[in-house]
């Protein structure tokens, strides 16, 4: 099959210096990050920001941005924003002909799950995920002969062969709907075995699950929590549920990154926020929630970070690095992803 490039060509690269243009052009995003993004830097990002946004024209593409992108992805060269689920069924509804996925690699094969018939990108192909790594296709044909008709729910954060072997995907906004769907007394919920606590701790039905864990969420203590606490008792914490299950106890509100950001524009004003997720989701939604004042407790997801606007652009420009999936294995996944998406949620 012909490359990305070979289909599309590959296209000159276009001045990036800071012109008077470019500044004019990019001025109304520069507003909607400078409480986040310093103005010394904006002379760098914003030839990139103009770039990228010319090139999705040409190039009838969109990006998806998840919610761990830096403010200068979110907020100005991303079409579409969201958690896993939501970048999920946006990925099957687009008309755009091209995917850039701003986001890590199982995201990114997700959206060529549910859209085969478009080209989906990453900025950067090493952009992987410690709970995807956990568990392989070969995992789950062995649980499936050792617990014989007990369902096996996959969190989206799988590759696309262990979606292929599951009875149905989940993410952290629709777990627990998603394991009762089963009416089964027993579920088995893989690989992340803290969301699997916390599905456990909110459902009657039995859940058995992987040793599988979020090597950013699961740095964060109820400890560091609680100090948190001690300083200022009025704060409120609000944590993802692949964190440990002491961390979630110490919290007082647990959901996917889009429920904690709907969480938090609900706050009134002057409300003390403690966000417990990948560092980038602070500065994202104080764009949005200017009422809340965020304490920052910040551990970086490394695979998140490899997504930058040098390698957006290059993506577009060179149309790489392609994202393919075998389609006998896409066809089986994307039925795991569907029951998902088709679940009243
Ligand atoms: P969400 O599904 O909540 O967006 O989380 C994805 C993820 O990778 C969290 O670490
Ligand atoms: Fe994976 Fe954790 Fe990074 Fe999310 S934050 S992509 S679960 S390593």
């Amino acid at each position: 099959m012909r490359s990305a490039a070979e289909r599309f060509g590959v296209l000159p690269r276009p001045s990036l210096d800071y012109t008077p243009e470019v500044a004019e052009a990019t001025a109304p995003l520069y507003e909607r990050v400078k409480h986040v993004v310093p103005a010394i830097e904006w002379p760098f990002h914003a030839p990139y920001v103009h770039a990228i946004n010319e090139l999705k024209k040409t190039r009838n593409a969109v990006i998806l941005a998840h919610n761990y992108m830096t403010p200068e992805i979110y907020h100005c060269v991303a079409d579409f924003v969201g958690d896993s689920l939501q970048l999920a069924r946006l990925a099957a509804k687009t008309d755009a002909a091209v995917i850039v996925q701003g986001g890590v690699h199982f995201m990114a094969e997700t959206s060529k799950v549910l859209a085969p018939e478009k080209t989906v990108l990453i900025p950067d192909g090493k952009a992987g995920c410690s709970l995807a790594a956990s568990i392989t296709a070969e995992d789950i044909r062995l649980l499936r002969r050792r617990y014989p008709g007990v369902p096996i729910v996959a969190y989206v954060n799988t590759s696309a062969e262990v979606k292929a072997e599951v009875d149905m995907t989940c993410t952290s906004s629709n777990a627990i709907e998603v394991v009762e769907s089963f009416g089964a007394p027993r579920v088995i919920c893989l690989p992340d075995q803290y969301l699997a606590r916390w599905v456990a701790a909110n459902t009657t039905v039995k859940i058995l699950t992987w040793k599988g864990s979020c090597e950013v969420h699961e740095r964060f203590t109820g400890a560091e929590l609680s100090a948190y606490r001690d300083d200022d008792p009025g704060v409120t914490i609000i944590a993802h549920p692949e964190c440990p299950p002491d961390v979630i106890g110490a919290s007082d509100f647990a959901g996917s990154t889009a429920k904690m950001i709907d969480y938090v524009k609900a706050l009134p004003e002057g409300s003390r926020v403690v966000l417990v997720t990948e560092c980038s989701m602070a500065d994202n939604v104080a764009v949005e929630a200017p009422q809340v004042e965020f304490v920052r407790p910040c551990n970086l997801c490394p695979h998140m970070k490899r997504i930058t606007l040098p390698k957006i652009l290059d993506a577009l420009l060179e149309m790489k690095e392609e994202v393919l999936v075998d389609p006998a294995v896409g066809l089986r996944a994307k039925a795991a992803v569907e029951r998902m998406i088709h679940l009243k949620n």
